[in-house]
């Protein structure tokens, strides 16, 4: 996670803005401080801690396991694990921004229309906001891709038209369509291949009217990214062989 805050204040503009959808992480039972822990790994990289939105995600569309019924089987104190419904939005920027530079005429070409921003309620710090499941037979099936709602509000309030947004995280690529949708250029980088043909399908590519297609897509496809994959499976598979050799020889098993 360094290397990424570390790329990014080398390649994200003055002034400019850095949102992660994130959140705290249960693993094997254990939860991890992920937002904490970004939030200072980002400020120690120098970058200045703007906000945080919490997006909720209504009940029904929870998708881990709930937790909260272990106090249904044992009703009694320190039996309390909520489920969570939300996730944060952490927002970050490079250094000032300086308004002056910004043209008049791009300013209102930009222009937030402040009635949907209201009606919507963008102005809180709390968005709710349905997700999106990766449910079987959808384009999102297996992928934790967030619904076109969070990149469109935050495309419209941290950019202006025909700049470039950078997903370095692209999944199945919702902000470059979004992106595209608003008229913003924009770049992505995904490590699964096979994801490919979901950002294909997702940018209109196979459909030939999904909406106006007066952009270009460019695919690059990285030699040394095409066994990524395995690789990376590989390295994990040996990670969890050391785990399991150091739990035998530290509880004498062996
Ligand atoms: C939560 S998904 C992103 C969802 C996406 N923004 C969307 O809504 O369509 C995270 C993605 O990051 C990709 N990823 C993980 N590590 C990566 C890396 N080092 N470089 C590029 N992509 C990576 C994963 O394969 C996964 O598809």
């Amino acid at each position: 996670m360094r290397k990424i805050a570390k790329e990014l204040r080398r390649v994200v503009t003055e002034g400019r803005i850095i949102c992660i959808v994130c959140d705290d992480t249960l693993i094997n039972g254990k939860k991890y401080p992920v937002v904490a822990d970004l939030t200072k790994i980002y400020i120690e990289e120098g970058f200045i801690y703007r906000d945080k939105i919490i997006w909720i995600k209504p009940e029904g569309y929870i998708r881990i396991s709930r937790r909260s019924g272990v106090i249904l089987q044992h009703p009694y104190p320190m039996y309390f694990y909520p489920d969570n419904i939300q996730e944060t939005i952490l927002i970050f920027q490079n250094g000032k921004f300086d308004y002056k530079r910004i043209p008049k005429e791009l300013k209102e070409r930009s222009k937030i229309d402040v009635k949907e921003y209201q009606q919507n309620k963008w102005y809180l710090t709390t968005w709710n906001i349905i997700n999106v499941l990766p449910l079987k037979n959808r384009i999102e099936e297996g992928i934790a891709a967030f619904p076109e709602e969070i990149p469109y509000r935050l495309i419209k309030l941290f950019s202006y038209v025909g700049e470039i947004v950078l997903d370095p995280f692209m999944g199945s690529g919702t902000t470059n369509k979004v992106a595209a949708m608003l008229g913003r250029n924009s770049v992505g980088y995904e490590i699964d291949l096979e994801l490919c043909e979901v950002v294909k399908e997702k940018m209109g590519l196979k459909q030939s009217s999904l909406f106006e297609k007066n952009y270009k897509v460019e695919i690059i496809i990285r030699e040394d990214a095409k066994h990524l994959r395995t690789y990376l499976q590989e390295k994990i598979r040996r990670q969890k062989s050391v785990v399991k050799n150091a739990k035998r020889k530290t509880t004498g098993i062996i």
